[in-house]
């Protein structure tokens, strides 16, 4: 098993494809979050914009694997009328005390991932270790190869920092703080058929 995860929601396949190429590059295990009912059509989309504005919870299934045995879980959300994704924040609410360490990263059309990605830290209670923001259009082109680069050497190097297994066995604190907006800007600046099974 790994020691770390990629987890992720995925309406259109955006985030998905992202979260894979993660995986792959981390050498992590990938967790699709899915959910009772599907987001298909008009509605779905309505539903979820609604979620999102209201910061409401989503009806998740539970975690097909234990959250807790990872030293680093890396959530991925699309935004969601400029908000992160409520599948995600559902999960992030539920699993908190699970996740000792968190990166984040989101996928947009073309704005609110500041805002998304505060979200996400806010409902984990703890500053992530790195967060990547990407657009449609990069994603599209495959032309986030550099960004995803950097995500990957930030989060493996505060990774290889921490002793492993030492934070579950020594019950210490994991550092989690108030998340600082402030630490998103440097990467707050992206330029301008449904995957996940549910
Ligand atoms: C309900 C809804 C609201 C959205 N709101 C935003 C938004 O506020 N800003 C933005 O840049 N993109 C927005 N998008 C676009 C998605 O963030 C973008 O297409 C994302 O890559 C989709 O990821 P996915 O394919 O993994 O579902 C929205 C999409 C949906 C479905």
């Amino acid at each position: 098993m790994s020691r770390i995860l990629v987890c992720y929601y995925s309406r259109t396949g955006y985030t998905e494809q992202v979260a894979g190429k993660l995986a792959r590059l981390l050498g992590a295990d990938l967790m699709c979050i899915r959910e009772r009912r599907p987001r298909t059509g008009i509605g779905g989309y309505l539903r979820s914009a609604w979620e999102a504005l209201q910061g409401r919870d989503a009806d998740i299934l539970p975690p097909d694997t234990c959250l807790k045995d990872y030293e680093l879980v890396v959530l991925g959300t699309p935004v969601w009328a400029g908000h992160a994704a409520s599948p995600v924040r559902t999960l992030a609410r539920q699993q908190r005390d699970q996740i000792r360490h968190a990166g984040i990263f989101c996928t947009l059309g073309g704005s609110g991932q500041v805002a998304a990605l505060a979200d996400l830290a806010q409902d984990l209670h703890q500053t992530p270790w790195s967060t990547l923001a990407l657009t449609d259009g990069e994603i599209e082109v495959e032309g986030y190869e550099e960004k995803l680069t950097s995500f990957v050497a930030a989060l493996r190097s505060r990774l290889n920092a921490e002793p492993a297994g030492r934070a579950g066995i020594l019950g210490v604190d994991h550092g989690r703080t108030q998340f600082d907006p402030a630490c998103l800007a440097p990467q707050a600046q992206p330029p301008a058929a449904e995957r996940c099974r549910r």
